[in-house]
């Protein structure tokens, strides 16, 4: 029988990097997370670099023989939201994705690493006239437009700066619901994103979608940019949320967008030359989770557009797509200190271990916003002790501050040790806050059996130097 805490066979949700030492401590690129730990301090997210060129490498090979076997182009877009830092933004890059930023921040990391402006995108539900104006001077490659509002604003803007007509897209609600969580599900009806390709039931008739010639906002959306020589219509965008592991939902959209590219050709006689089909692709957070194969989803995603191009009788787009999670998730494990450990009798006679760890909620959210799963190990040795019901809870003051809920470890775990929580690369550091003055932890990259900072620890001089007293 293997020691409690090893995981019986590297894979996910841990990055291919990741193993036992010859002493049964965690290693990731050849290091020992003890050295990282004493070089880098705790907690910190350690970056597994060639997991993470690999699953980018993974995204570009699976889209391109997919939609390159049509004879269609591909690009993919690495969204930066879950995680971006100048290093990553440029791992990204010259692994062959372009780079998308939903914010002018993210937009000026992807700068700073040098990215063509060509190969950016700018996403944004609510952008500011400062992130139109630097979006437009760094001539990105593309404006997601996700209200009617924008269409002037980024064509004004264009305008006023002189500059040639600047390729968009505008963002539709398919209407599909998917996602690990009501909040991430981007394409319902009910929620802020982009433009709904339903016409409103109390237009015309109130029959609904019955009126042909009736007009979505979607529709007066793309109809409205074709009148704006200011813009370039390049395509129609559609993300349906995130943390999909059901591919059944991307196919549906994938439909649905489709079938409008054609509705606009006919009504307009412009066939837009691209499709976003968004990100959102599940990743595995706990030992015996099922991932979503890029090259898998690939494939499928490829056969429905082309039969449905085919039905429609338009020419394929060229296609797109923005995974975020699925890149930088996996790469990543948090390395915690172990603080205090305490036994608590439950109501029902069980006694669990409320394992403290020196971060918390301030650098993984996840679980208190999302009721979130994730997996923890004893990472700093292994032990033959019997396994103990245990919830890893954080150093904040509420007690939502869980970082896992439920897991067993050894009964020995103790002050001292070190624990590993996977799958924290999406979505920690980039949701991560200082709740209870704690600085935020740095990011540490291994690769080849060295490790170096692509973001420092925050420190209390860092908080202090913004409050004046
Ligand atoms: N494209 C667009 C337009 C998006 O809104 C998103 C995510 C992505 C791409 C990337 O989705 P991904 O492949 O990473 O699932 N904070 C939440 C996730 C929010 C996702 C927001 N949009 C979480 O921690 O689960």
């Amino acid at each position: 029988m293997s020691p409690v805490g090893v995981t019986a066979v590297p894979g996910p949700p841990w990055s291919a990097g990741v193993s036992r030492g010859p002493d049964g401590a965690l290693t990731v690129a050849g290091i020992d997370v003890r050295a990282l730990a004493a070089e880098h301090g705790t907690p910190a997210y350690v970056l597994d670099e060639a997991d993470f060129r690999a699953r980018a490498r993974a995204f570009r090979d699976g889209f391109t023989a997919a939609f390159g076997a049509l004879g269609t182009g591909v690009d993919v877009y690495y969204a930066g939201k879950a995680f971006l830092s100048v290093a990553v933004a440029r791992w990204a890059h010259e692994e062959g994705l372009r780079i998308d930023t939903a914010t002018g921040g993210e937009l000026a990391v992807a700068l700073r690493a040098g990215v063509p402006g060509a190969d950016i995108g700018l996403h944004g539900n609510n952008k500011s006239d400062q992130e139109i104006a630097r979006a437009v001077d760094a001539g990105v490659g593309r404006i997601i437009l996700d209200s009617p509002a924008e269409i002037d604003r980024v064509a004004d803007a264009a305008r006023a700066r002189g500059a040639g007509p600047v390729p968009v897209m505008v963002r539709v609600t398919t209407g599909v619901h998917a996602g690990g969580h009501e909040y991430i599900a981007t394409a319902h009806e009910d929620q802020k994103f982009g433009l709904s390709l339903a016409v409103a039931s109390g237009a015309g008739d109130g029959a609904g979608d019955s009126r042909p010639d009736a007009t979505s906002p979607a529709m007066a959306a793309l109809l409205a940019v074709l009148a704006r020589p200011e813009l370039h219509l390049l395509g129609i965008h559609s993300h349906i949320g995130s943390q999909i592991l059901d591919p059944s939902g991307f196919q549906v959209a994938a439909r649905k967008v489709l079938a409008l590219r054609a509705d606009l050709a006919a009504r307009s006689g412009y066939l837009v030359p691209e499709v976003d089909l968004g990100g959102g692709y599940g990743i595995a957070y706990l030992p015996g989770e099922v991932p979503l194969d890029p090259q898998r989803v690939a494939k499928d995603l490829a056969t429905v557009v082309d039969e449905e191009c085919a039905r429609l009788g338009t020419p394929l787009p060229r296609i797109s797509v923005e995974p975020g999670r699925a890149v930088v998730g996996p790469t990543t494990f948090t390395l915690y200190t172990v603080g205090t450990v305490k036994p608590v009798n439950l109501d029902d006679g069980r006694v669990r271990t409320y394992v403290s760890v020196d971060g918390g909620m301030s650098d993984n959210l996840r679980p208190a916003l999302y009721g979130a799963s994730y997996h923890a190990e004893l990472a700093s040795r292994t032990s033959d002790a019997a396994p103990v019901l245990a919830r890893v809870v954080g150093k904040h003051c509420e007690a939502g501050d869980i970082v896992v809920h439920e897991v067993q470890l050894p009964g020995d775990i103790a002050p001292g040790d070190l624990l590993a929580v996977p799958a924290t690369g999406a979505y920690g550091r980039s949701m991560a806050s200082n709740y209870n003055h704690v600085p935020r932890p740095p990011v540490v990259a291994v690769r080849d059996g060295a490790s170096r900072l692509l973001v420092r620890r925050e420190t209390e001089d860092d908080l202090l130097a913004l409050d004046l007293g």
